[in-house]
């Protein structure tokens, strides 16, 4: 499990293995936009302020996703403790 921080609020939430990103922030009220859910459309697309996101997807190109400035929260995953999301 891992954590995200929400920039704007500060809040935070646990992401455990079982459940997205995604899944997790639609729950907490957050408006996040959604369609393929597979790591293919980039419609998530989500900028990450700090942490190291684990990428899953393929949408971003192999040198977008080295940058960890963003990822896609339908399937990717953190490498680190906690991910800071512009959200
Ligand atoms: Fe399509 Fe996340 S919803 S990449």
């Amino acid at each position: 499990a891992f954590e995200v921080q929400l920039a704007r609020d500060g809040r935070c939430f646990q992401v455990p293995a079982e459940r997205s990103v995604a899944d997790v922030l639609l729950e907490a009220g957050i408006d996040l936009p959604l369609s393929c859910e597979q790591g293919i459309c980039g419609t998530c697309l989500t900028r990450v302020l700090d942490g190291e996101p684990e990428h899953r997807d393929m949408f971003l190109t192999a040198d977008e996703q080295a940058r960890n400035d963003q990822f896609t929260p339908c399937c990717s995953r953190s490498r680190s403790p906690r991910l800071v999301l512009d959200l």
